[in-house]
C-alpha cells in the first residue's frame, strides 16, 4: 500500500500552489466519512467545500451516474439530451418563477459570470453593487463582485471596474447607492458563506427585493452556498418570502459532477442570443442524471433532514462549546454552521483534523461547517466532541507556552 506521504508529496510538487493545504488524504469515502490511505477515518464535515450535500457515494446518485454511462455521456448542448431535458424539468419545478430558464456550466464561477451578462444585456446599465464579505468566485467577472482584497489584489487593475461594496445588512446605504438607477444588479448572497456564515437583519432581504424592483434593478441571489437545502430550506431566501430574477446555482447541484446554473426568470434569461454564451461541457448528460437524483432526493426529505440536523448539530454546539473560552458564538442556519473562535482559527483546525474532524474555516478566527444532510446524531455528538478537545487542547497549549 502507498503512504499517504507520496500523494502528499506527488501533489506539492505537481499542483498549482494556490489551494492552503491540509494534511489530509481523501482515499476513499462513504457517508459521513473518508479514510486516508493508511486506513485513518475522519468525520468530513466539509463535505467538499458543500459539495457532498448528500454525503460520498450516495446510493441514488451513483446509480444514475452508472446508469447514464451506459446510455450517453458525451453530449454538446446543442445536441438534444434526455439527462440534459429532464434535468431542467426537475430543476424548473423547484425554481421560484412560473416560467424559468437556465443557463448550464460547469462551476459557481461560471454561474455567476453569465448572470452578470445577462443583467448588463437585460438592462443597458453598466454598473453592479456586491456587498462587503462577499464571495461570488474568482474568475475575472466574478472576482469583481468578490469582496476579499487577498483574492483581489493582484488583479485590481484589471477586473470589472464598475463595482461597489455595500455593507451587508445595511438597507439605507443600498438605498442611496440605487438612487441614480443606473444599476444593472445587486449581488447577493443569502447567507453569506465563505464570509463566515452571516445571517442578514429579517426585515432586509425584504426591503432589498422592494427597492430593487422600484428602481428596476435585478436582484441576483448567489444560491451556489445556501441553496439546495442547505439553510434548511431549498432555497435561503425562502426564508424571507422573496424571490429575486436570477439566481446561480452550483456545488451539490451534479451531485459532485462538475455544475454550475444560472437560472432566472424566463424573459430575462432570453435576453442572451445564440452565441452570447456557451460551455463545451456545461449540461454534459451525466452531470445532469446525477443533478436529477439529487433533485429528487432533496424533494423526498433531505431538506427537512438538514433543517432538523442542523438545528440539532447547533444546539450541541452552544451545549458543548458555546461558553467555552475560546469560542465567541457558534451561529447559523441549517447546515451553514459556524464558530467565532476568540482566537486564530488555525491550531484549532488542526487539532480538529489529529482527532478525526474536518471542517472549513473563514477568515482568521472562524470554524466553519458545511456537514452532509445525512448525518445522524451521532454524528453531530461524535464531531462536537472532537471540536471540544481541539478548543481544550488549544487551551492547554497556550497556557503551557
Ligand atoms: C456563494 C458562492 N458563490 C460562488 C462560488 C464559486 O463557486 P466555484 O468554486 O464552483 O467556482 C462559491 C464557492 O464557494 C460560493 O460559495
Amino acid at each position: 500500500m502507498m503512504k499517504n506521504i507520496n500523494f502528499e508529496e506527488n501533489e506539492e510538487r505537481l499542483l498549482a500552489g494556490t489551494y492552503q493545504k491540509i494534511p489530509v488524504v481523501a482515499a476513499r469515502a462513504e457517508g459521513t466519512r473518508i479514510w486516508d490511505a493508511e486506513g485513518k477515518e475522519y468525520l468530513d464535515f466539509m463535505s467538499g467545500y458543500g459539495v457532498a450535500i448528500l454525503g460520498h457515494s450516495f446510493p441514488a446518485v451513483k446509480e444514475a451516474i452508472r446508469k447514464q454511462l451506459d446510455e450517453v455521456y458525451i453530449t454538446h448542448a446543442s445536441v438534444y439530451s434526455p439527462a440534459r431535458s429532464s434535468f431542467l424539468s426537475e430543476l424548473s419545478s423547484v425554481l421560484p418563477w412560473n416560467t424559468s430558464r437556465m443557463f448550464l456550466s460547469n462551476s459557481g464561477a461560471e454561474a455567476v459570470e453569465a448572470a452578470i451578462k445577462i443583467a448588463l444585456k437585460y438592462t443597458g446599465r453598466k454598473k453592479f453593487i456586491s456587498m462587503e464579505k462577499a464571495y461570488h468566485g474568482k474568475t475575472m467577472g466574478a472576482l469583481s463582485l468578490t469582496h476579499s482584497n487577498k483574492y483581489r489584489k493582484s488583479f485590481g487593475d484589471i477586473i470589472y471596474p464598475n463595482v461597489e461594496f455595500l455593507k451587508f445588512g445595511d438597507i439605507e446605504q443600498l438605498k442611496k447607492s440605487l438612487q441614480g438607477e443606473d444599476v444593472a444588479a445587486v449581488f447577493l448572497e443569502p447567507v453569506q458563506g465563505e464570509g463566515g456564515i452571516n445571517l442578514p437583519p429579517e426585515e432586509y432581504m425584504k426591503s432589498v427585493r422592494e427597492i430593487t424592483e422600484e428602481t428596476g434593478t435585478l436582484l441576483v441571489l448567489d444560491e451556489i452556498q445556501s441553496g439546495l437545502g442547505r439553510t434548511g430550506k431549498m432555497w435561503a431566501h425562502q426564508h424571507w418570502g422573496i424571490s429575486p430574477d436570477i439566481m446561480t446555482i452550483g456545488k451539490g447541484i451534479g451531485g459532485g459532477l462538475p455544475m454550475g446554473v444560472t437560472a432566472g426568470r424566463s424573459d430575462i434569461v432570453a435576453t442572451l442570443e445564440i452565441g452570447e454564451q456557451s460551455s463545451t461541457t456545461g449540461g454534459n448528460p451525466l452531470a445532469c442524471a446525477a443533478g436529477v437524483a439529487v433533485l429528487k432526493e432533496l424533494r423526498n426529505g433531505y431538506v427537512k433532514r438538514a433543517e432538523t440536523q442542523g438545528a440539532y448539530l447547533l444546539k450541541r454546539m452552544r451545549e458543548e462549546i458555546g461558553e467555552h473560552r475560546l469560542v465567541a458564538s457558534p451561529r447559523g442556519i441549517g447546515m451553514m454552521l459556524a464558530v467565532e473562535l476568540k482566537i486564530r482559527f488555525l491550531p484549532v483546525l488542526m487539532n480538529q483534523i489529529q482527532g478525526g474532524l474536518i471542517t472549513l474555516y473563514s477568515g482568521f478566527n472562524t470554524i466553519r461547517l458545511l456537514p452532509p444532510y445525512i448525518i445522524t446524531e451521532q454524528d453531530a455528538d461524535a464531531a462536537v466532541g472532537i471540536m471540544k478537545q481541539a478548543l481544550d487542547r488549544q487551551l492547554e497549549n497556550s497556557r503551557v507556552s
